[in-house]
C-alpha cells in the first residue's frame, strides 16, 4: 500500500511504497533514470492547486474588495509556469526585463502583470509600457521621471504604485527582511521621502498613482509585521485623502508568506493568514476613516515551494575525523549550491528522504554535502538518514521549489538541472537540463577592436 508523505512538507500527490517515492503517480527511480539527476521534480496539480486557493482565500477574505494576487515571479518562472498562473486567473508579479520576457513569451494578460524592481532600466521601463503592463511599481526619485518620461514619450498614462518602507522589523533572516530602514528598496514613510515620492508622482500625467505597496521579507510566519506594515501604509491613505480630497484604490501588501521546510516549522495556512490580514485592515481602515481598497499580495514560495522536490543521486559517502574524537558523516549528492544556495545563504534548513528502496537500517547523522569546490557547499547541515545509504542511492529534498532554480548558478561549470513536471502518471521537461555545449557556446573568439572613443582619437 502507497502512504502519502507529511504534506505539510510534501507535494500533495507524494507518496511512498516499499520506500519508493512517487510524485504525480511517477516514481523517482523512473524519473532519475529518465530524465537523469539532479533533477526538479514539480507536482502540477498540487501547484496549480496552490495557485488557485492563494486566489480563491484573498476573494474570500477581502470579497468586493479583493484586488490581484499576483504570483512572484522571481520564485520559479518558465513558460509553462506562466500559463498555468494566468489560467488560475492571477496576476504576474515581474522585475526584470528576464521575468517580463518569459511572460510575454507566454502571451500573459498583460493587464494583470506587475513590474517591480529597484533599479528598472530604461528599456525595461519602456518594455513594460509598450506590452501595457498594468501597473509599475515605483521605487526611486530618478525612476519617477524615467517611468513618467518613457510614457509621456509614448503618450501612454501608466498605473503606478509606490513601493514604501513602512520600517517594520519582519522575523525572518536579515538577508530576507526587506522593509527596515536600512534597504535599497522603496521609499521611507519615516523620514518623509514616502510623501515627497507621492508628490513627485503625482506632478506627471502621464502617471496614474494607484496606492501603495510594500514586502516586509521572506518565510515570514506570524502576522504582527504584516499588521504594523498595513496600518503604517493605510495611514499614508489616509494622509493622501486628507491632502488631495480623493481616495487612492489600490493597496498592495506583498508578499513573504512562510512554508514549512522541515517538519518543525508551522507555517499560518493561506485561510488564517488572509482572514488575519482582512480584519487588520478593515480595523486600520475604519480608524483613518477612508474607504477599503482593493488589496493585492504577491506570495512567490507559497504557491511554487512546496509543489517541487529535488532528486540527487549519492555519489560518495565519507568519515571524517574531528578535532573532538567524534566522527562526521559526510554524503555527497551529484549537486549542491549551484542548485540550491539557501542554505549557505541564509542557513536554510531543509529535510531530505532515501528515495529509492526501503531501509531497516539504524539511523545516523549525516552531513549532505554538494559537489562544488566550497566547504560551505552543504545541502543540509545535520539530519538523521539511514546509515546504509550507499553510492547509487536517490535522495530527495521537499519544498525546493522556491528560489532553487531560480537562483541556480553555473558555478564549478555545473549544468543547471531540469525541471520535470509529474502529472497523472506522466512526466515531462518543461525546463530542459543544460549541457556542457550551452555553457561553451557564450564563449566567444572574438578579434580584438578599438572602442568609438579610440576610433575618434579621444584617447
Ligand atoms: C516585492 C516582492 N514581492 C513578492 C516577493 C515574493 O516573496 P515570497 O516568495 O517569499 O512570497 C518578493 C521576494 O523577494 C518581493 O521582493
Amino acid at each position: 500500500m502507497a502512504k502519502k508523505l507529511n504534506s505539510k512538507i510534501w507535494p500533495a500527490t507524494a507518496e511512498e511504497k516499499n520506500g519508493v517515492i512517487s510524485l504525480g503517480g511517477c516514481s523517482v527511480i523512473d524519473l532519475a533514470s529518465e530524465f537523469g539527476t539532479p533533477a526538479f521534480i514539480l507536482d502540477e496539480a498540487d501547484f496549480k492547486a496552490r495557485a488557485l486557493q492563494w486566489r480563491t482565500n484573498v476573494e474570500n477574505s477581502f470579497g468586493a474588495n479583493a484586488g490581484i494576487t499576483y504570483y512572484a515571479a522571481k520564485a520559479f518562472i518558465s513558460r509553462e509556469i506562466a500559463r498555468w498562473v494566468s489560467e488560475a486567473g492571477l496576476g504576474l508579479d515581474v522585475c526584470t526585463g528576464g521575468e517580463l520576457a518569459v511572460a510575454m513569451a507566454a502571451n500573459f494578460p498583460s493587464e494583470r502583470i506587475e513590474m517591480h524592481g529597484n533599479n528598472k532600466s530604461e528599456a525595461e521601463i519602456s518594455e513594460a509600457i509598450d506590452y501595457r503592463v498594468g501597473v509599475i511599481v515605483l521605487d526611486s526619485f530618478q525612476e519617477i521621471d524615467r517611468v513618467a518620461r518613457t510614457a509621456h514619450t509614448k503618450g501612454v498614462v501608466q498605473k503606478v504604485l509606490i513601493r514604501l518602507t513602512p520600517g517594520v522589523e519582519a522575523h525572518t533572516h536579515h538577508a530576507i527582511s526587506t522593509a527596515h530602514e536600512d534597504v535599497k528598496f522603496g521609499f521611507s514613510i519615516a523620514s518623509g521621502a514616502a510623501w515627497d515620492a507621492v508628490l513627485a508622482t503625482t506632478r506627471h500625467e502621464s502617471l496614474q498613482l494607484q496606492g501603495f505597496h510594500a514586502h516586509i521579507g521572506s518565510q515570514i510566519f506570524v502576522t504582527d509585521a504584516f499588521e504594523t506594515s498595513a496600518a503604517r501604509l493605510i495611514g499614508m491613505l489616509a494622509r493622501y485623502k486628507k491632502e488631495f480630497g480623493s481616495e487612492l484604490p489600490e493597496l498592495d501588501l506583498g508578499g513573504g508568506y512562510g512554508i514549512a521546510y522541515t517538519e518543525k516549522d508551522d507555517p499560518i495556512s493561506p485561510e488564517v493568514m488572509l482572514s488575519n490580514l482582512a480584519s487588520i485592515v478593515a480595523k486600520e481602515c475604519e480608524k483613518n476613516e477612508i474607504s477599503i481598497p482593493q488589496i493585492s499580495i504577491e506570495p512567490g514560495r507559497a504557491i511554487v515551494g512546496p509543489s517541487m522536490i529535488t532528486l540527487y543521486e549519492v555519489g560518495t559517502t565519507k568519515d571524517v575525523q574531528l578535532e573532538d574524537g567524534s566522527t562526521r558523516w559526510y554524503v555527497s549528492v551529484d549537486g549542491g549550491m549551484s542548485d540550491n544556495i539557501r542554505p549557505g545563504l541564509y542557513d536554510a534548513e531543509y529535510s531530505i528522504e532515501l528515495a529509492n528502496r526501503d531501509s531497516k537500517a539504524e539511523l545516523r547523522r549525516a552531513r549532505i554535502v554538494g559537489k562544488h569546490c566550497e566547504t560551505g557547499d552543504i545541502v543540509i547541515r545535520d539530519v538523521d538518514v539511514p546509515s546504509d545509504i550507499v553510492p547509487g542511492d536517490l535522495l530527495a529534498t521537499p519544498a525546493t521549489g522556491a528560489y532553487g532554480r531560480s537562483m541556480a548558478s553555473n558555478y564549478n561549470h555545473m549544468v543547471r538541472p531540469p525541471v520535470i513536471s509529474v502529472h497523472n502518471q506522466k512526466a515531462r521537461i518543461i525546463i530542459r537540463r543544460e549541457t556542457h555545449a550551452d555553457l561553451l557556446a557564450l564563449e566567444m573568439d572574438d578579434a580584438p577592436r578599438p572602442l568609438p572613443s579610440a576610433e575618434k582619437g579621444h584617447i
